[in-house]
């Protein structure tokens, strides 16, 4: 009988003891300021949630007001939302204004707005410059947006971390349409070019190139493609794209990517394209089966 009570002690102060540390311990980014575009939804909804736990204050700049209002109310008091479209550099400027206004610095800037754009024309020959330029409008210039008023803040202080997505669209062509592809190639070369900068004011520059992830933006795009396909199989023809054995690329996947860039863990590591992809990009081209299986 003593034994057995002596045993369950044991077991109520290992419990107690595992619960005060990781409730006590302090997150990797304990009283840091970070500003997320893109926030309101997908792979920048799962960052915001994943920076709360780790201790982070996140400002969910989004162009899309009515989920962005909902994504902060869900994440708790750690979230504001900020409303901005990336394409104006204005709504850019005032978003991290804001943010210096609350908290007087700002962390973590990461520039994850982004647009697919219209799926077709699938060919060169009839692009639509227009379109071209929106999807450029948003995924790059609207990046760069957030590099500059990001440095603005970043530079006197002589830290911070900014994050960028690109895509494995921007390493592997025919994956996306070309806008999309075009925007998220540039991506890369946007960062190792500004690293080349920012890196003598101790401000570090990197970003992450997520494999498929059924976000609406995703989800969206294929539907266009496979109208008659239910969401099931939708999410059935992306995980099928997945290479890597026993698992599936997820938004989690991206923000813990996106943790350890914007955390002092990286605190060497600028100019980086950080590829979550389960080794997708490293052996094989995709193959998407045809639309007219989904009749
Ligand atoms: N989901 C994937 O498979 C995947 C793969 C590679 C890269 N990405 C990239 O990840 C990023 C996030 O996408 P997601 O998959 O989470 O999609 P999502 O649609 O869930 O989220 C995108 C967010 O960007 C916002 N947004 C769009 N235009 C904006 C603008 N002009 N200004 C401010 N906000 C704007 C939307 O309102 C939305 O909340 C994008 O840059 C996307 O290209 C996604």
């Amino acid at each position: 009988m003593l034994r057995l009570l002596q045993r369950e002690m044991k077991w109520v102060f290992y419990h107690q003891a595992r619960f005060s540390s990781s409730t006590s311990s302090p997150g990797r980014l304990e009283g840091k300021i970070a500003l997320i575009t893109g926030g309101a939804s997908g792979i920048g909804k799962t960052t915001a949630q994943e920076f709360i736990k780790q201790g982070a204050h996140v400002f969910i700049a989004d162009i899309n007001d009515k989920l962005g209002l909902k994504a902060a109310f869900d994440l708790g008091s750690k979230a504001q939302f900020v409303q901005c479209d990336v394409t104006v550099e204005a709504q850019v400027a005032q978003a991290v204004d804001t943010v210096m206004a609350h908290h007087g610095k700002l962390d973590i800037m990461y520039n994850n707005a982004g647009i697919v754009g219209p799926y077709y024309p699938p060919s060169i020959t009839n692009l639509d410059l227009d379109q071209f330029d929106q999807v450029m409008r948003v995924n790059v210039r609207g990046t760069l947006a957030g590099v500059k008023h990001a440095t603005r803040v970043m530079k006197p202080v002589g830290s911070g971390s900014i994050l960028c997505t690109a895509s494995i669209s921007g390493i592997l062509g025919g994956i996306g349409p070309h806008p999309y592809s075009i925007s998220k190639f540039t991506i890369p070369g946007l960062v190792r070019s500004l690293a080349s900068e920012l890196c003598k004011y101790g401000v570090r520059i990197n970003c992450i190139s997520p494999s498929a992830v059924a976000t609406p933006l995703v989800m969206e795009n294929f539907k266009k493609i496979y109208p008659k396909a239910t969401n099931e199989q939708i999410k059935e023809i992306i995980g099928g794209l997945e290479e890597f054995s026993g698992t599936q690329c997820e938004e989690i996947d991206i923000a813990k990517a996106a943790l350890y860039l914007g955390s002092d863990d990286a605190k060497y590591v600028t100019g980086h394209n950080l590829v979550v992809d389960g080794g997708i990009t490293c052996f094989k081209s995709l193959t998407l089966p045809s639309p007219d299986q989904f009749v």
